[in-house]
C-alpha cells in the first residue's frame, strides 16, 4: 500500500485540521478541508490559514490535483475557491451534497438563489469512486451520519475521515444537524473499522480533551479498541442513546450560519447585490 506524505495544518480559531497529501513518487498533491478565516463580528473573511497552505505547496513545488471536502462543514468556511484560484486543482465533494443543498435551501428559503444539483463543485464523487493523485489512488468511502454528505477519502494507506470520528479519547461528532443520524454514523464507523488495522486515520478536528496536547492522527486498530463512543464493546443502541443525550446539550456551532451558506456553494459567496456586496441570511427562530 502506497504511503502518501501527509502534512497537517491546524486552524486554532475553529479547531480544524486541513491536510496536504502528496504522492511520494511525483509532485502531485491534494488539499483536504482548507479553511477560510472569518471574523464573525465584522462578517469579514481573510486568508491567513489558506496562505500558509499555499506557501507550503509552492515551497515544495507541488501540483494540486484535487481540493477535497469531506462534507459541508458547519464550523468553518471553506477556502477551496481561493486555493483553486492560486494553485489550480478540482474541487470535489461527495454527491450527497445535493441533499444538503436541498435541505438548507428550504431552511434558508433560498429559492432560485441556490441550485441544488451540486454544480458549484467541479466534481461530485459517487460511493466507492476512485480518483488519481499522480501515482496514488484515492477511494471515496461514504461515511454519512454526522451529515448526510460526509465521505472519507482513502488515499493509499491514509484515510481522511472528516468528522466521522474524533480521536479515540474524544469519540465522535454530533449527529443532530439537519440530515444527521446517529444510527447512520454507527454504520459508517463499521465501514471504517473494516479497513486494515494499520490504516492511518486523519481527523478534521481535535479539541484537546482534558488539556492534553493536540492530536490528529490515529489508526483503525486504535479506534476499534479505544474510541470512547464507538470502540471496544460498545453497542449501536448504547452509542445512539449516548449521542442523542450529548447532542441535546450542545448549542449551535458559532459559525454554522455563515459556514453552511458558503460551503453549500463550494466555498463561493452568494451573488453580490447591485451595490457589489454579497449578503448572507440569518433565519430568526429557525434553529
Ligand atoms: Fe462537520
Amino acid at each position: 500500500m502506497t504511503k502518501p506524505d501527509v502534512h497537517a495544518f491546524h486552524h486554532e480559531p475553529t479547531g480544524t485540521f486541513s491536510y496536504v497529501v502528496r504522492d511520494p513518487g511525483s509532485a502531485s498533491a491534494a488539499i483536504v478541508d482548507p479553511v477560510l478565516d472569518y471574523d464573525a463580528a465584522a462578517a469579514r473573511t481573510s486568508t491567513d490559514a489558506a496562505d500558509e497552505v499555499i506557501a507550503f505547496v509552492r515551497q515544495h513545488r507541488l501540483e494540486t490535483a484535487w481540493i477535497l471536502e469531506t462534507h459541508a462543514h458547519a464550523d468553518h468556511l471553506s477556502a477551496a475557491p481561493y486555493l483553486q484560484g492560486e494553485l489550480g486543482g478540482r474541487i470535489g465533494i461527495g454527491r450527497g451534497i445535493t441533499k444538503v443543498q436541498a435541505t438548507f435551501r428550504e431552511v434558508l428559503n433560498l429559492g432560485e438563489a441556490l441550485v441544488t444539483d451540486g454544480s458549484q463543485f467541479d466534481h461530485l464523487f459517487a460511493d466507492d469512486e476512485t480518483f488519481a493523485i499522480g501515482g496514488l489512488t484515492g477511494r471515496v468511502i461514504p461515511t454519512p451520519g454526522h451529515t448526510s454528505d460526509s465521505v472519507t477519502y482513502l488515499i493509499g494507506d491514509a484515510a481522511f475521515v472528516g468528522d466521522s470520528l474524533f480521536m479515540p479519547d474524544a469519540g465522535t461528532a454530533r449527529c443532530d444537524f439537519p440530515g444527521g443520524d446517529a444510527h447512520v454514523l454507527w454504520q459508517s464507523t463499521r465501514r471504517l473499522f473494516a479497513l486494515p488495522d494499520d490504516t492511518r486515520l486523519f481527523m478534521c478536528h481535535d479539541y484537546a480533551p482534558g488539556g492534553r496536547e493536540l492530536r490528529y492522527e490515529t489508526t483503525v486498530a486504535a479506534q476499534k479498541a479505544d474510541n470512547v463512543h464507538v470502540g471496544g464493546e460498545r453497542t449501536e443502541e448504547e452509542f445512539v442513546k449516548l449521542r442523542h443525550e450529548r447532542d441535546a446539550t450542545l448549542g449551535m456551532p458559532k459559525l454554522i450560519l455563515p459556514a453552511i451558506q458558503i460551503n453549500i456553494r463550494a466555498g463561493h459567496r452568494p451573488t453580490p447585490e447591485d451595490n457589489g456586496v454579497a449578503y448572507l441570511k440569518i433565519p430568526l427562530d429557525r434553529f
